[in-house]
């Protein structure tokens, strides 16, 4: 597997060598368990020899930042990763930042069009999930991965902290989250699912205000959005992108039908009052 030093993929390690798997890591860093074998994504080429499945989760993740710099991991690193895998069955871990942009009038399916992204991050992954779809790869859509060591999603909730509340933006909104241990149970197993993409969440959606009140432990106050994305938009504010805002304003639900057909069930989920 790839990615198995950040964020996701030291769970997704950890779940596999629980189950008996026999984990190589392969990147940059070490993971937390197995055999570690070097790759640079932006460069060469991942020795995957001897592998029985590839579970690919290594990405340039973020809100900013040169586009060439976020192809050459989610985009070139895939072509590369795809050519070594050859016939070894792939799971590709992509995110629902490939959708086009809201409004989301009903829950997101898989069908959903893929374009019209607003981010270096959205483009590229929506580019090197196409590449992984067209060579018969099992693409994995999680959205807003939450759980103990997140370096993405609670850091930027905690910016939002002021005097002992969390200041939100807009109304309250029903959305997806994903405990990052659904989607370690979705990597273990979907490889045996046919090729295609397949949404990934918790079992129900949440009310945005209740999830991170639960997450920060403090109460939430919600602020006018209009007046926070004029200044997001000018940059003042680097905590806050309009990604960044787009994420906790957007009421985005996954229809996660497609891979609970397969036999996969969402266990963990956050505890709001
Ligand atoms: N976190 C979320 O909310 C979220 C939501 C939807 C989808 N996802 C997807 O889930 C996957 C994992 O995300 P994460 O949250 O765990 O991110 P993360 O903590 O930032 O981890 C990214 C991983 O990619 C590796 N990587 C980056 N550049 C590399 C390179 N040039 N060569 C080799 N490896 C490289 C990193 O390894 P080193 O830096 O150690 O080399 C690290 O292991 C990604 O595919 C992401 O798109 C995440």
């Amino acid at each position: 597997m790839t990615g198995a030093s950040g964020f996701c993929g030291a769970v997704v390690a950890r779940a596999a060598a629980g189950s008996g798997a026999d984990v190589v890591c392969v990147g940059r860093r070490p993971g937390p368990v197995g055999e570690h074998v070097f790759w640079d994504a932006t460069t060469g080429t991942p020795d995957l020899r001897g592998a029985d499945v590839v579970l690919h989760l290594a990405a340039a993740v973020g809100d900013s930042g040169p586009e060439r710099e976020f192809a050459a991991v989610n985009v070139d690193g895939t072509r590369r990763l795809l050519e070594a895998a050859g016939t070894t069955p792939v799971v590709w871990v992509s995110s629902a930042s490939v959708y086009r942009p809201g409004p989301y009038p009903a829950a997101v399916r898989e069908d959903r069009p893929t374009d019209g992204q607003r981010t270096a991050y959205g483009r590229t992954k929506a580019a090197g999930e196409r590449l992984a779809l067209a060579a018969g790869a099992v693409v994995l859509r999680p959205r807003a991965v939450y759980g103990r060591g997140d370096p993405h999603l609670l850091p930027r909730l905690r910016r939002t902290v002021r005097a002992g509340r969390a200041w939100l933006p807009g109304p309250d909104v029903t959305l997806s989250l994903t405990a990052v241990e659904n989607l370690a149970s979705a990597c273990l197993t979907a490889h045996r699912w046919p090729p295609g993409a397949y949404n990934i969440a918790d079992a129900t959606p949440y009310s945005r205000d209740a999830a991170v009140a639960a997450v920060l432990g403090v109460p939430v106050r919600r602020v006018p959005a209009r007046p926070v994305r004029m200044v997001a938009a000018t940059g003042l504010l680097p905590a806050l992108t309009p990604y960044a805002l787009d994420q906790i304003t957007d009421g985005l639900v996954l229809d996660i039908g497609r891979a609970r057909a397969r036999g996969w069930t969402p266990k963990a989920r956050l505890t709001t009052s």
